[in-house]
């Protein structure tokens, strides 16, 4: 792995995954891209995984597509290569995934955060589409996902302009879930991944799924989701064991079955 850091149980059930192109502000490149991709993947399938957390560094989250890489590319190539495919896996990565964001989160870093379920931001956080200033509009996701985040008229001014927004005014739109010291955008991170990995890892991607339909379907049908998984998660002993540990007032032991 050239590109990414995989940094396994950087808290118990917790992996943190690293972008690692700090030269470039972590722009996202294909291979990245791919990295990224498989190593979602394989800790997808691991039962000692039970949340990620991904990030960048201080400086930069991301700072959107690897320009370059992109730059002479026809309308063709980019069809072939379908370089937004990569994405998806994100999407469907089913065990939470949270955005730890300090620094520059532009284009597709912002879309990439977005993706992500929660956003930690630090102070120094800076979210923004600015592909309209390179000519082109943003491609994965962030017309859709900036829309319904912080509201048509808001959105479409960023995505116009191409101007940033700062962690004050992503925490105030909604965007983020909180904003924290610089020095501590990782280590909150990974204190809130704990958190989320002591409960039941089936009722946390049961609940997941649920949050997320809200965004792909009307309220009718989310909220008929929702209880169907509501009722799923008592088919778990996970189920079993939270409510029997509730009522014994003692702290629960999830197994994840
Ligand atoms: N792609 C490729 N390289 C990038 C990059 C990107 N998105 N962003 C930064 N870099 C590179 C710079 O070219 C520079 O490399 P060199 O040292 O080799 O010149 C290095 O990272 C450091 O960048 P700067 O010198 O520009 O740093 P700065 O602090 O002066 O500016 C910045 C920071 C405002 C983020 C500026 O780098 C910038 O505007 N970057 C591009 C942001 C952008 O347009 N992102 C959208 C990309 S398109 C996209 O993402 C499509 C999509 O929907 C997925």
């Amino acid at each position: 792995m050239n590109f990414i850091l995989l940094h396994d149980q950087v808290a118990p059930y917790v992996a943190h995954i690293q972008l690692n192109r700090p030269k470039e502000l972590n722009a996202l490149n294909l291979e990245l891209m791919a990295e990224v991709r498989d190593t979602l993947k394989e800790l997808d399938q691991k039962d000692d995984i039970r949340v990620v957390v991904i990030s960048g560094n201080e400086k930069a989250f991301a700072a959107g597509a690897d320009i370059k890489q992109m730059a002479d590319k026809t309308a063709v190539d980019m069809f072939l290569i379908d370089q937004f495919s990569t994405w998806d896996q994100i999407r469907k990565f089913r065990k939470p995934l949270i955005a730890a964001v300090s620094g520059f989160a532009l284009g597709g870093g912002c879309e990439m955060a977005m993706t992500c379920d929660i956003i930690i931001a630090s102070e120094t956080a800076k979210f923004g589409q600015p592909e309209i200033k390179i000519g082109v509009m943003p491609g994965a996701g962030g017309t859709q996902r900036l829309t319904k985040a912080i509201g048509k008229s808001r959105a479409m001014e960023l995505v116009l302009t191409g101007d940033f927004i700062d962690a004050q005014e992503a925490l105030m739109r909604g965007l983020v879930s909180r904003v924290v010291p610089e020095e501590l955008f990782l280590e909150e991170a990974i204190k809130l991944a704990s958190r989320i990995a002591a409960m039941s890892p089936v009722a946390t991607r049961l609940a997941k799924e649920a949050v997320n339909r809200s965004f792909e379907t009307q309220l009718d049908e989310g909220l008929h989701f929702e209880r169907k998984n509501f009722y799923l998660a008592f088919a778990s002993e996970d189920q079993k064991e939270g409510m029997k540990a509730f009522v014994e007032k003692r702290n629960p032991d999830f197994k994840g079955r």
